[in-house]
């Protein structure tokens, strides 16, 4: 399997796509073929619906130079995802990970003559992966998911283009709210983070931003509103994220036994009504931001992670992720990347930033300046 001295030579290798889907995936998967085949002359397995498609009768695709053409701008994965199945389960409402089908997988990747594995996903994906190279199988991880919230790398692809598709949503709700002279509440995704709604929320011009690491009050809302209305701008703009918290209570699920968040948004929307005496609706972006066509910036990256991630095989490296650390791609151990959450700093710079030029992240007692003090805050302890 050594050849020449700088590199492991794979014959074969397998790829597969884990978790919810986000633009870019179909960018890392080309990179990723492109760069084993053309690059290293190794030959390249897709495999089907996630680790679903290494179990019973196995579901690959071979994939060449000529079957990822034209694949970059294409949104979703053309080698199929799920975020539960037989390596996940929930249990009490949490997902878990009992006793994985690590051995038939393994026996299974044996028969179809994969010798490595990329594996694209988030931090479930990744936890998965890391049990393969627990046993001896060489994996590389790359990272993906449109909530940016995994703490060992800077950004993931499919982020990016959320944000766009979240700041046009909030562009377009500027001129009907304006219009009505109505509040307008955007929910978006970002799971327990606030990055989509924080970076959105910047980018589209909202009037207030409400975040999971920064519970809010329906108060402090009201009264953001009453001030607008008192400076004369009679519509408010509201980005909520759809993990926020109202202080004192917890998140809100559409469905509690799949933990799917969301309903935060509409859930306020009556409430706001009724304490500013304003006409309010609620949009609910949902999948629209993980549809369609990635950004320019996601097929960069999500096209130099591939390339990466196959460097980093064909170098001898096992069991690490790529991840984009001070503008560079690098590796670090599979370990990192799943344990740790990136949540937003409440005294971080974009928080403050935003605060300087008046938008409201709704806390209680929400003071000018120098306010992390005065509200509670959420952080899984990672910056
Ligand atoms: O992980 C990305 C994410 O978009 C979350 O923000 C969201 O809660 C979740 O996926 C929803 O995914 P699905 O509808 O596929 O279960």
């Amino acid at each position: 399997m050594l050849h020449g001295l700088d590199f492991y030579m794979y014959k074969q290798i397998g790829i597969l796509t884990g978790g919810g889907d986000a633009p870019g995936l179909n960018a890392a998967i080309r990179a990723v073929v492109r760069t084993a085949v053309g690059e290293f002359g190794m030959s390249c397995i897709g495999i089907e619906d996630s680790f679903e498609g290494i179990l019973g009768e196995t579901h690959t695709v071979k994939l060449t130079t000529r079957s990822v053409s034209g694949l970059l701008p294409r949104g979703g994965t053309i080698l199929g995802t799920r975020n539960r199945g037989s390596f996940v389960k929930m249990v009490d409402g949490k997902p878990n990970f009992p006793q994985m089908p690590i051995s038939e997988a393994l026996a299974n990747l044996d028969i179809l003559g994969i010798e490595a594995l990329v594996v694209i996903g988030g931090e479930g994906t990744l936890a998965i992966a890391e049990e393969f190279h627990k046993r001896g199988f060489p994996v590389i991880g790359v990272p993906k998911t449109i909530d940016n919230d995994l703490a060992a790398t800077e950004l993931t692809f499919g982020f990016m283009t959320a944000i766009d598709i979240a700041t046009e949503a909030l562009d377009r709700l500027h001129t009907t709210a304006a219009s009505h002279d109505r509040v307008m509440i955007l929910e978006v995704m970002g799971r327990n983070t606030g990055w989509i709604a924080l970076h959105a929320g910047l980018a589209g011009s909202a009037d207030i931003i409400l975040i999971p690491e920064i519970p809010f009050s329906l108060e402090s809302i009201a009264k953001k509103v009453e001030s607008r209305e008192r400076s004369g701008s009679r519509f408010t703009n509201i980005v909520v994220a759809e993990g926020a918290l109202e202080v004192g209570k917890s998140e809100l699920y559409q469905d509690q036994k799949e933990m799917r968040l969301g309903g935060i948004g509409v859930s306020i929307t009556s409430r706001i009504e009724e304490l500013t005496r304003k006409e309010s609706r609620c949009v609910v972006l949902g999948h629209l931001q993980r549809g369609g066509s990635p950004n320019a910036f996601d097929r960069m990256l999500g096209t130099n992670f591939g390339a990466c991630a196959v460097r980093a095989l064909a170098s001898g490296e096992k069991g690490k992720m790529v991840a984009l650390q001070a503008g560079t791609v690098v590796t670090v151990p599979l370990s990192e990347a799943c344990t740790n959450i990136k949540t937003v700093q409440v005294d971080g710079q974009l928080v403050r930033t935003a605060r300087d030029i008046g938008i409201s992240f709704a806390a209680p007692k929400e003071a000018k300046h120098g306010e992390s003090s005065l509200y509670e805050s959420r952080s899984n302890g990672v910056k």
